[in-house]
């Protein structure tokens, strides 16, 4: 069976691939252009994608004989999984094993914005420092403040209980009750609005869906404090980018830690500008543990498919039935 990977993976997840597939790689340290992908996607069986690929129904559609699409990343909104369970087509992610390594990026945001870690580095590299000083990168406190996450599934969870140490009162958004981060930490489950109004900082931990998308926009920025910080390690899309660079320019929140943008890889020409805010290149995923057991995952995705068994990571389980 042939496998089209749109970018090589880590070295364990190729070894294992190798010994299951005949395999075709991207041969560019790029995204592949359309023409690749349609290129591609027409030689395989198994279209192995990444997060950065648009795999809609004009790819899908172009071979008939398709038999899978692997997915690299747990978020699979650059899938059309319509057109692809329409078509018995199985479709797999990668959740759980990066839930961790993306909580830790969320709070590695959470600390660097609001205590001005990258700002400081910048002047301290500078040769600025010139001594101790009473009012020297002031910045907000973590410790003691009310966290808010809005998406309490398995990454926002992951976020949540890392505030123990911290003895942060925690508020969180969801469609359903948490009982684990209730019970363990008092959490407690409150509309986006209490929690828009309440948290110091909020962090967005839902999938990228018509009903999430611009979730925040210049009406919940309103909403917040002014001297809270918004995290974002989910989709770019979930926020309004141009009311949150308002937002940020007007003092309207205090700053704001980023892992995903709404038209990435662009940015919002502001945002580079702006003090108040960290930017990170969407690598909340980015360990080497991580990435590699995310490839390995993708292998044993690809294997199933081919062995005509359910995968074990599978988005459309329904072509099943
Ligand atoms: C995902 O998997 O969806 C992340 O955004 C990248 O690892």
């Amino acid at each position: 069976m042939k496998c089209f990977l749109t970018r090589r993976l880590p070295q364990a997840a190729m070894e294992q691939l190798e010994t299951t597939f005949e395999l075709r790689v991207n041969p560019y340290d790029r995204v592949c252009t359309k023409e690749e992908l349609l290129e591609g996607v027409r030689w395989c069986d198994i279209l192995l994608c990444l997060l950065t690929d648009p795999i809609d129904a004009e790819i899908i559609r172009a071979n008939p004989h398709l038999q899978g699409i692997v997915n690299y990343a747990v978020g699979y909104n650059n899938i059309d999984v319509a057109a692809a369970t329409a078509r018995k087509i199985p479709v797999t992610n990668t959740p759980g094993v990066l839930t961790e390594t993306t909580a830790d990026l969320a709070w590695a945001l959470i600390f660097s914005v609001a205590r001005r870690i990258v700002e400081s580095d910048a002047f301290t590299r500078s040769g600025a420092f010139a001594g101790w000083a009473p009012q020297l990168f002031l910045g907000g406190d973590v410790w003691g403040k009310t966290l808010g996450i809005i998406g309490a599934g398995r990454i926002g969870t992951a976020v949540a209980l890392r505030s123990a140490g911290f003895n942060m009162p925690l508020l969180y958004v969801d469609e359903h009750p948490n009982t684990p981060l209730e019970q363990q930490l008092g959490a407690r489950k409150v509309s986006l609005t209490e929690l828009l109004q309440q948290a110091d900082f909020v962090s967005l931990h839902v999938p990228l869906l018509p009903q999430t998308t611009h979730l925040i926009g210049m009406a919940e920025f309103a909403a917040m404090k002014s001297t809270a910080y918004l995290i974002n390690t989910s989709r770019g899309a979930v926020v309004d980018e141009a009311a949150l660079v308002q937002a940020l320019q007007t003092g309207r929140i205090a700053g704001a830690g980023l892992d995903v943008y709404e038209h990435e890889p662009l940015l919002h020409p502001a945002l580079k500008a702006l003090p108040n805010v960290v930017l990170t290149p969407h690598i909340a995923s980015g360990s080497k543990d991580t990435r590699t057991r995310m490839g390995l995952i993708c292998a044993e995705n690809a294997a199933a498919i081919k062995a005509g068994k359910m995968p074990p990571q599978i988005v459309n389980p329904e072509i099943y039935r």
